[in-house]
């Protein structure tokens, strides 16, 4: 048990399942108390149940301000002020604009923009009036790239990258630090329930074909660990900023790669294996 979040009243959006339920789990192990919240009630309890008394659970959809007045409220009600938020619900689902309903696209704004922002909304004053706290906001590797059939989902991500930044100019003279994490690339269910756009088994995919850089998919306390650490006051002096967790994804150009490169990559690999 770790004390790396000792005293901090944590709101994790989305949190029963992926990576908001790595990031609950590793903030109660470092000492919070955690609130999770989302719209999956049955598996959010379970999870909350599991992490015991330092956990809760809320019904949150996060583009109903109804639903967070009622989530801040229980929140402070259960542990006190929050004073971290993470805005890490979301959805995202893929299709070409010529067959993708506007619906689709209205979707993505209200949960992935308008989500995080209702959150901010919301827990400003409790957070203030705290003494201040961190909010990390979820983007992608999409925040800052694009991809076929993701008009929807890149558009929402990369409006994440200017609500953040204006949130930190905003709310940082009230001690409330505003970050982003781009996570690219990381097995959870959103993953697995892409498969219709990118194949029968989309976390199958052997290491050695990827151009990737770390050649494995992320894992959900891959991106914990970077939440943990903006969460905690190691990262007081961070804010506005975009701290990428994508195994090198958005470091390369999509270039095919130099041929003499890649054999002495292979010779060198080769030798490791020996
Ligand atoms: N998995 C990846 O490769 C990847 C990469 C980059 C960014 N992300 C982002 O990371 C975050 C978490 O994704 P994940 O991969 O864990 O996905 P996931 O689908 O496994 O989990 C998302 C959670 O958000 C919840 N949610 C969805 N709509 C909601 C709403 N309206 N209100 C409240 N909760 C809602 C879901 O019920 C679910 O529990 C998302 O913002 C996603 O866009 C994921």
């Amino acid at each position: 048990m770790g004390t790396r979040l000792e005293g901090k009243v944590a709101l994790v959006t989305g949190g029963a399942r992926g990576m908001g339920e790595a990031e609950a789990r590793r903030f109660c192990a470092e000492g919070a108390k955690v609130v999770i919240a989302d719209v999956l009630d049955d598996i959010g309890q379970t999870v909350a149940a599991d992490l015991g008394a330092d956990a809760a659970y809320v019904h949150l959809d996060v583009s109903s301000e109804d639903d967070w007045a009622t989530a801040v409220a229980a929140t402070v009600e259960r542990f006190g002020a929050p004073t971290v938020l993470v805005n890490n619900a979301g959805i995202a689902r893929y299709e070409t604009i010529d067959r993708m309903p506007k619906e689709e696209v209205v979707a993505h704004l209200s949960v992935n923009v308008v989500g995080p922002w209702l959150g901010i909304k919301s827990v400003f004053e409790p957070m203030r009036r705290a003494g201040g706290g961190s909010i990390i906001n979820i983007g992608s590797t999409n925040s800052v790239r694009g991809a076929a059939g993701a008009t929807a989902y890149a558009t929402s991500k990369h409006a994440v990258a200017g609500l953040t930044k204006s949130a930190a100019v905003e709310l940082g003279p009230f001690g409330i630090r505003v970050n982003m994490v781009l996570p690219g690339g990381v097995a959870t269910p959103m993953i697995a329930d892409a498969a219709p756009w990118f194949g029968p088994a989309p976390l199958d995919n052997s290491p050695t074909e990827w151009s990737l850089p770390l050649k494995r998919w992320g894992m959900p306390e891959d991106i914990a660990a970077m939440v943990l650490f903006l969460a905690s006051d190691e990262s007081a002096y961070s804010t506005g900023a975009e701290f990428v967790v994508d195994g090198g994804m958005t470091a390369d150009h999509p270039f095919k790669p130099a041929a003499a490169w890649v054999e002495h990559r292979e010779a060198l690999l080769a030798e490791s294996r020996d």
